[in-house]
């Protein structure tokens, strides 16, 4: 499992810091994550690094978000070493 260190500096490669509220929503998700992990009894950790880089290729793709959701496998499947554990 990456630490929130090492999430964030792989979202730091396709995200500019000074995108304030993408970094804002990218933190929030993380949060969201962990109180639902927290309430359905599963990893916190999982599903908080798993919203913090839900959004990882948004860089890439805010001016054609058509592409939004496409990239992001093949940037997290480079750089994440999270378990393929699927939330359903
Ligand atoms: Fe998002």
């Amino acid at each position: 499992m990456i630490s929130q260190e090492e999430a964030i500096e792989i979202l730091k490669k396709y995200n500019s810091p000074d995108d304030v509220s993408d970094w804002n929503h990218f933190m929030m998700s993380e949060a969201v994550m962990r109180g639902l992990a927290r309430h359905f009894g599963e990893d916190e950790n999982y599903w908080g690094m798993l919203g913090l880089v839900h959004d990882v290729d948004w860089g890439l793709v805010k001016e054609n978000v058509i592409e939004h959701g496409v990239r992001t496998p093949a940037v997290s499947y480079t750089h994440l070493t999270l378990p393929t554990k699927r939330i359903v």
